[in-house]
């Protein structure tokens, strides 16, 4: 079997692609489009969108070419979306708009995008896309608007119930804490455990900890930023070139293939088609050595998380 192309099982027996196309911060929706379709002709059978990134139109578009053309049928793809916090009470109606916007019956998953929830007073209804913005406290408009009276366990109890309905296959969360976890865990109306944990993952950002208990509860890991996000300081890393040049590849695939072999779902992201391939198909089962080298970056050059966004009250990640 090649090195990308491989599928997990998850915990409710649905099959999961082991490398994904991340589309976050896809700016040129227009090119979204062309990303997603070409994409899925060079092999990629995975891809990760959220309401929040604003390009489900175009993610939907990519798809609908490479289905239209012949290159798969819908139920070749797996097709990740997220729910945003605007719209953590009105989940039913977000995931329906959401599957409007990507021109889908349903998703193979669906995400709470963040454990927090957003308030949406100062939204106007009348235009869903109002919803995916990031709202500020009217009397504090620097603060962002958190609905503390609503938990990430309230949202989870209905995401339950949209699988239910069908409009998703299976569910699952982003950006949560063991505790977090734990948390949705001990609910009287916790049913259905989350198939994956997506959170940013990368060499210099292992989340060992996070990744052992989420395996002993039999949750995958999703890994976001596993090149280390915009304007990485990891593809310039001096380690990481070595080995690159030694194996003739980029220092992203040396990312991915590291990864791969750690055993969880991979979302690499770019806007450029030869990338996007090469991110694919330039992928290798790394050496002992080689793996080791990339594992110890950590203690190298220290841990560091890109993606921190400032929720406050609530703090992610504790
Ligand atoms: P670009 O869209 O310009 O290719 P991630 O968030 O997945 O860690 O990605 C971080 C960034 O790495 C992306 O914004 C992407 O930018 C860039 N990237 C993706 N693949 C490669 C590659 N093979 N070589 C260099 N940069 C890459």
């Amino acid at each position: 079997m090649a090195v990308n192309d491989k599928y997990i099982t998850l915990n409710d027996g649905k099959i999961i692609p082991q490398l994904a196309l991340g589309t976050w911060n896809n700016v040129d929706f227009e090119n979204t489009i062309n990303s997603v379709y070409e994409a899925i002709k060079i092999g990629y059978r995975h891809i990760d969108t959220a309401a929040i990134y604003k390009n489900e139109e175009e993610v939907g578009k990519g798809i609908k070419k490479a289905i239209d053309e012949g290159i798969v049928k819908r139920e070749d793809l797996f097709v990740t979306t997220k729910l945003w916090g605007t719209q953590q009470r009105l989940s039913q109606q977000a995931i329906k708009q959401s599957l409007e916007r990507l021109g889908l019956d349903y998703v193979d998953l669906y995400l709470i995008h963040w454990p927090v929830a957003l308030k949406s007073r100062t939204i106007d209804p009348s235009d869903p896309k109002n919803y995916l913005c990031i709202p500020m406290k009217p009397d504090e408009p620097s603060v962002r608007d958190i609905d503390i009276n609503w938990t990430f366990v309230d949202t989870y109890l209905t995401l339950q119930h949209l699988q239910k309905e069908g409009l998703t296959k299976s569910i699952g969360v982003s950006n949560f804490s063991i505790n977090n976890l734990k948390e949705l865990f001990k609910h009287p109306l916790f049913k259905v455990k989350p198939v994956v944990n997506q959170v940013e993952v990368h060499p210099l950002f292992p989340q060992d900890e996070l990744i052992e208990f989420c395996n002993s509860e039999n949750i995958v890991i999703e890994a976001y930023s596993p090149l280390g996000s915009t304007d990485s300081p990891i593809l310039t890393n001096e380690t990481l070139v070595s080995i690159a040049k030694k194996l003739n590849i980029d220092v992203a695939q040396v990312c991915i293939s590291w990864g791969l072999k750690r055993g969880y779902v991979i979302l690499p992201k770019s806007s450029k088609v030869d990338r996007i391939r090469r991110n694919f198909e330039d992928l290798v089962e790394l050496s002992e050595e080689d793996f080791k080298a990339v594992s110890n970056l950590k203690q190298q050059y220290g841990e560091k998380r890109f993606v921190i966004p400032d929720f406050s009250p609530f703090k992610v990640f504790e």
